[in-house]
C-alpha cells in the first residue's frame, strides 16, 4: 500500500477495543504585528504551477493598489477579483487605463511570444505584473493570485485583522492538455441555472475549461427546442419517485402523479454560455443517440422502430431498446432540427452526439431499418450505427463543427472526422488514437466522480464501484502503451458526473470536490511535477479555500479503514489503520474492558 508513513501497526489482543480518532494538521495562519516572511510551504497553488521561484519579500494590497489592464476584454476578469477583495478585506481598488505609477499595481501586459492558457506571474514588494498572450492566461495568472493571498480571500464577509499580501514570486505556468473538463448529466436529475453558474466559477478556480452538459437521457430532456415543444412539455418531466431506489422504480404508484423535472430554457442556456466565455470556459452539449432518449420518444413516439407511447422513466433503463430509429428519414430530418437550434445556442467546436450503450434490437426487425441497411449495404445492425453517426457526423461538419461521442461510436466503423471520448478504459481511446483520431481519455476508472470516495458504509449512496481521490490523482490520460505520435492526439481528460443516484447540489458538490481538484492536477500541470504527498499538502489550504465559498466537499479521503493481519504462528492480529493522507495523524485509544 501508498499509504506507509504514518500507519500505525497495533497488535490486538481479544480484550481489547479501539477507538479511533482522525485529526489532521491545520497549518497556522500568521500573526499580524509585524510583515510576514513566505516560506515555499505557504505557497498552495492548484493545481501545481510548472515553475515556482520563492522570493524575498512580499507585495501588500491596500487601498491605493490599482490594476492596469493590457485590454478592454480584461476588465471582467480584473473586476471579480476586485469584488471579492472588497468583500473579504474590505479594500476597494480599482482599475486605471494607464501605468500611471509603477507602485502599487497590478499590471496586465500582453505577451504574445507565450502560449495559448499560459501565464507569467512576477510579484515584487512594488508591483505584480501578469504577461500572457490571451485572456484565458490572464485569467489563471488572476487564479493564482487569489491562491496566493490568505484562504480567508474567499470568504463571504469581511475578515479582520488580516494583512492582505503573497510572497514575492516568478512563476512560470501553462496547462500540459488543452481539454480540461467536467461533466454535469443534468438529465437523471436536473441541477439549474444557478448551480451551473456556480458550477463554472469553481471549474475556473481550477483553471478547468470544459464543460460538458449531458443534457438528454432517457429520464429528462432538458434543453428548450423551439421546433419540437413536447421534448420538454412532455420529456423533461417524469413520475416523481426519488423516495425509491434508482433501480426499482418502474412500479407504478397512486402518488407517481406528481411531476419531477426542469429544462433550461434557451435564453438560459444562452446565459450559461456567456457566462463561461467569460471564465474561459467551452460548454460542449451533448445531444445523445440512437440511444438513452426514452425522454424524446416518449415526447415523439413516431423516432423509434416501434411507434408506441412510452412514459418519461422514472429511474433505471436496461437494456435501452426505445432508441431512435435510422431507418427512417424523418429520424435525420427531426435530429438536424436538433442539432441546428443546439449549434445556434453553443458556440463549442465540439458537439457531442453520445454513442453509449444501445441495445439494437429492435433495428433488427424493424422494416425500416432493415430496407435502409439493404440500401446501403450494411451487414450488421452495428453498421447501422456507424451509417447514422457518419450521417450525423456530416451535418455537423456542414456547419463547421467537429463531432465528438462516446467510445462506443468506434463500433462498425468511426466517423471520419470524429473524436473519441473513451470511457470504458482507455481502450477506446487507444484505438481512436492509433487510427489517427483525437480522443479525450475520461476511462470510468479513474474519471467517473459518481463512483463511492469512501468506505459504502459511512458514504451517501453513490454508483457501485469506488474512485478515492489519490486515484483521481494518478489519473494520466497519455496512456504508458502509447507512441509519442498516438499521444498527440490525446485533447485531454475529463471528471464526470452521472447523477442517478445524485439529486441536489450539496450532493454534487460533495462528490465533485476535492476530486476536480486532483483532476485539474491530473490534467494541467506537468507529469513530472506530480506528487501525492505534496498535493495532500496543498489541499488542505484548499479545503479551506472550499470551506469559505460555501462548497460541501468530501473529507472521506480522511476516513480511517482497517486492515487486520492474522499471525497463527505468533497467535496475533495486525490492525492496520490507514487513510489517504501520508501527511494525518491517526490517533488511537486503547480501552482495557476491565
Ligand atoms: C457512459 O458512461 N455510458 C458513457
Ligand atoms: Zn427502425
Amino acid at each position: 500500500m501508498i499509504y506507509t508513513n504514518n500507519i500505525k501497526k497495533i497488535i490486538m489482543r481479544r480484550t481489547y477495543f479501539l477507538s479511533l480518532i482522525a485529526s489532521f494538521f491545520l497549518l497556522t495562519s500568521c500573526s499580524l504585528s509585524t510583515k510576514k516572511e513566505f516560506i515555499i510551504n505557504d505557497i498552495n497553488i492548484i493545481p501545481k504551477p510548472l515553475e515556482t521561484i520563492l522570493n524575498k519579500g512580499s507585495f501588500t494590497f491596500d487601498k491605493n493598489t490599482k490594476i492596469v489592464l493590457s485590454s478592454a476584454s480584461q476588465k471582467t476578469i480584473a473586476s471579480d477579483f476586485i469584488q471579492q477583495l472588497k468583500i473579504s478585506s474590505g479594500i476597494d481598488i480599482a482599475i486605471s487605463e494607464k501605468e500611471e505609477s509603477t507602485q502599487n499595481v497590478i499590471i496586465f501586459k500582453k505577451d504574445t511570444a507565450l502560449t495559448k492558457e499560459a501565464y507569467l506571474f512576477t510579484s515584487t514588494s512594488d508591483k505584480i505584473t501578469i504577461k500572457a498572450k490571451d485572456d484565458a492566461g490572464f485569467l489563471y495568472g488572476m487564479q493564482t493570485l487569489k491562491q496566493l493571498l490568505p484562504t480567508e480571500f474567499e470568504a463571504s464577509s469581511l475578515q479582520k485583522d488580516m494583512e492582505w499580501s503573497i510572497p514575492n514570486v516568478e512563476i512560470k505556468d501553462k496547462p500540459r492538455f488543452g481539454w480540461r473538463g467536467l461533466m454535469l448529466d443534468v438529465s437523471r436529475h436536473f441541477f439549474d441555472k444557478e448551480y451551473v453558474l456556480k458550477t463554472i466559477d469553481r471549474l475556473a478556480a481550477h483553471k478547468m475549461n470544459v464543460l460538458h452538459l449531458h443534457l438528454i437521457d432517457d429520464q429528462g430532456w432538458r434543453i428548450e427546442i423551439k421546433k419540437y415543444p413536447k421534448l420538454t412539455d412532455v420529456g423533461a418531466w417524469r413520475a416523481d419517485k426519488e423516495d425509491l431506489h434508482w433501480n426499482t422504480r418502474n412500479i407504478k404508484r397512486p402518488s407517481d402523479s406528481i411531476k419531477y423535472g426542469g429544462f433550461y430554457t434557451q435564453t438560459d442556456i444562452k446565459e450559461i454560455v456567456a457566462y463561461a466565455k467569460t471564465k474561459q470556459i467551452t460548454v460542449i452539449p451533448e445531444i445523445e443517440l440512437p440511444a438513452h432518449v426514452t425522454s424524446a420518444v416518449a415526447a415523439y413516439p413516431h423516432l423509434s422502430c416501434k411507434n408506441e407511447h412510452i412514459e418519461v422513466p422514472s429511474g433505471g433503463v436496461w437494456p435501452i431498446t426505445d432508441i431512435y430509429c435510422p431507418g427512417k428519414e424523418s429520424t435525420f430530418d427531426f435530429l438536424e432540427d436538433v442539432l441546428s437550434e443546439v449549434m445556434a445556442l453553443f458556440p463549442s467546436k465540439y458537439i457531442h452526439i453520445g454513442g453509449d450503450e444501445a441495445t439494437k434490437t429492435f433495428w433488427k426487425t424493424c422494416t425500416h431499418c432493415k430496407k435502409k441497411m439493404r440500401k446501403e449495404g450494411l451487414k450488421e445492425v452495428d453498421e447501422l450505427q456507424s451509417y447514422f453517426v457518419k450521417r450525423i457526423e456530416k451535418f455537423i461538419n456542414s456547419k463547421d463543427r467537429k463531432l465528438v461521442g462516446w467510445d462506443e461510436i468506434l463500433e462498425g466503423g468511426l466517423a471520419p472526422d470524429a473524436t473519441v471520448m473513451s470511457w470504458r478504459g482507455f481502450k477506446g481511446g487507444l484505438e481512436a488514437a492509433k487510427e489517427g483520431h483525437d480522443v479525450v481519455m475520461t476511462p470510468g476508472d479513474y474519471c467517473y466522480v459518481n463512483l463511492y470516495q469512501g468506505p459504502y458504509d459511512v458514504e451517501p449512496i453513490a454508483q457501485g464501484g469506488y474512485l478515492p481521490l489519490n486515484k483521481v490523482y494518478q489519473f494520466d490520460p497519455v496512456h504508458e502503451s502509447m507512441t509519442p505520435k498516438e499521444a498527440t492526439h490525446v485533447l485531454g481528460g475529463q471528471a464526470n458526473l452521472w447523477s442517478e443516484f445524485v439529486s441536489t447540489n450539496s450532493h454534487s458538490e460533495y462528490m465533485i470536490f476535492p476530486r476536480l481538484a486532483a483532476m485539474s492536477e491530473a490534467l494541467w500541470s506537468e507529469k513530472k511535477h506530480k506528487n501525492w504527498e505534496d498535493f495532500s499538502t496543498r489541499l488542505m489550504q484548499q479545503f479551506k479555500r472550499y470551506k469559505s465559498q460555501g462548497i460541501n466537499y468530501s473529507e472521506s479521503s480522511f476516513l480511517i479503514s482497517g486492515d487486520t493481519k492474522v499471525d497463527l504462528e505468533k497467535k496475533t492480529i495486525s490492525l492496520i489503520l490507514k487513510n489517504e493522507f501520508p501527511i494525518t495523524d491517526i490517533r488511537y485509544v486503547i480501552n482495557s474492558e476491565d
